[in-house]
Order: structure tokens, then C-alpha cells, then sequence
């Protein structure tokens, strides 16, 4: 269930879109990921950065379904960014958010020219949703993903990713239905080689039902 306190901030802010899309409210309100998100994710990494001077904090793939992060983050000093591959001007993000980058996260340095690095990265709901669509993403595809965020991310910065892999590893259980396995072997490498788990407060690495596992990490 929705804190009282963030549904409120929900409700404020998708009312907005009324006329948009209806149904992005009913998806943050029946949704067990969700609510982890709104009622501690967010809230937590708003406390997070009130001490730190550094407040940078991508998000990746936005388009409509985030314009409450934010707000529910508690702490207007959060700089947030957006990354999505939609087309400019198919949304738009809330105007308290600091900047909007339209590129895809699957070409070659899509994020080396950016003005900012990231003090953390918040990666839901984007690499396991291929399963749906005709477009499966390569092996160069998740290279590529994953070296975007090594160069766009401060060391010591942290990556809260759900990766929606199954795998039979407890830390990767969920990109379902992407069969090859060398992808997911390439992906295992690539976050072992670069990330450790953080320790950050009791959600490090979080299991949500059966098939939605937040991860937590460190970039070394
Ligand atoms: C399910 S939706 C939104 C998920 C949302 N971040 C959340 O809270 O779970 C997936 C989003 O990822 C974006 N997206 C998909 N592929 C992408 C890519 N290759 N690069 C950047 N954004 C992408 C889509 O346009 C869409 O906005």
C-alpha cells in the first residue's frame, strides 16, 4: 500500500495528467514495485544526499511514468535528470527536474557529452520490459547500456537497478525471457567488475515478490 503522505504527492501530481494518461496513477497505485519505490526508495535517497554538496541524480527511461520522483524523494535540493528514448517533445518532465537527455541507452556513448556526472542512477523498469516487444536487445546493446552508465557515473557513486533477469542468481534473478545466456554472463561481468554491493540502509538488496529484485550498488 501507498503511505498516506506519498499518495498524496502521487495523486497532486499525475491529477496533472489527467487527460494524458489516467492509468500511470492506478500503475503507482496497484503495484507492489511501486510502492516500494514511492514509500522507500525515493524517500531514501532524498535523505541520502540532505548532507552530501554533490545532488546529481539520473534517472533512466522517464517519459510520463516518473513525473512524481521528485517529489516523493522529500528533498527539493535533489538535482534529477532524465534519460529516455522517446523524441523530444513526445513529453515532458516537471520543471523542478534540473534537465532531460534524449538518447538511447543502447548506442555506443550516449552519455559521454553530458555537462554533469551522477552522483547516483536510478535504473527501473527498463531492461526488463524487452520481453514484451518484437525488438530483443544484443549482447553490444547491454555492452553498451552498461558502459553509459560506468562513464556517466562519479565513483563511489550508486546504482539502484532492477534488472528483470532470470538467471538462478539470487543478485540477477529477473531479465526474464532473454534466453541468451552470454548476455547475461556479459552483464554479471561487467557489474561485478565495476560495482559492490552498498550498504545502504536496509534496502541493499531488496526482494520484491516473486519476479522484482532491487540491487543496490557501489560503483568501485
Ligand atoms: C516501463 S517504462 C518506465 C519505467 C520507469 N522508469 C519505472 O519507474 O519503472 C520504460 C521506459 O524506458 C524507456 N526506454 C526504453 N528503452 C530505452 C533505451 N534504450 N534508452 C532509453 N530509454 C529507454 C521507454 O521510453 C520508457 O519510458
Amino acid at each position: 500500500m501507498l503511505d498516506y503522505k506519498q499518495k498524496q504527492i502521487i495523486d497532486r501530481e499525475f491529477s496533472k495528467l489527467d487527460r494524458i494518461n489516467p492509468e500511470l496513477k492506478t500503475w503507482w497505485e496497484l503495484y507492489e514495485d511501486r510502492h516500494f519505490m514511492a514509500n522507500k526508495l525515493f524517500p531514501l535517497i532524498g535523505d541520502y544526499f540532505r548532507d552530501r554538496e554533490s545532488k546529481n541524480v539520473l534517472n533512466i527511461g522517464v517519459e510520463w511514468y516518473n513525473i512524481a520522483d521528485k517529489e516523493l524523494c522529500l528533498n527539493d535540493d535533489i538535482k534529477l535528470y532524465g534519460v529516455d528514448n522517446q523524441k523530444k517533445g513526445t513529453f515532458s518532465i516537471p520543471e523542478t527536474w534540473s534537465g532531460m537527455y534524449y538518447r538511447d541507452m543502447f548506442d555506443r556513448n550516449s552519455l559521454h557529452d553530458l555537462p554533469v556526472k551522477f552522483d547516483a542512477i536510478i535504473d527501473y523498469g527498463v531492461l526488463g520490459v524487452w520481453w514484451l516487444f518484437p525488438f530483443k536487445p544484443s549482447k553490444d546493446h547491454f555492452r553498451n547500456y552498461f558502459n553509459n552508465i560506468l562513464s556517466s557515473l562519479n565513483d563511489g557513486g550508486l546504482y539502484f537497478i532492477k534488472l528483470d533477469l532470470k538467471t538462478g542468481d539470487d543478485n540477477f534473478s529477473n531479465i526474464g525471457n532473454l534466453t541468451d545466456p552470454s548476455i547475461i554472463e556479459q552483464t554479471k561481468d561487467m557489474i561485478y567488475k565495476y560495482f559492490t554491493r552498498a550498504d545502504f540502509y536496509d534496502i541493499g538488496y531488496h526482494r520484491i515478490g516473486e519476479s522484482n529484485d532491487t540491487l543496490v550498488l557501489e560503483r568501485i
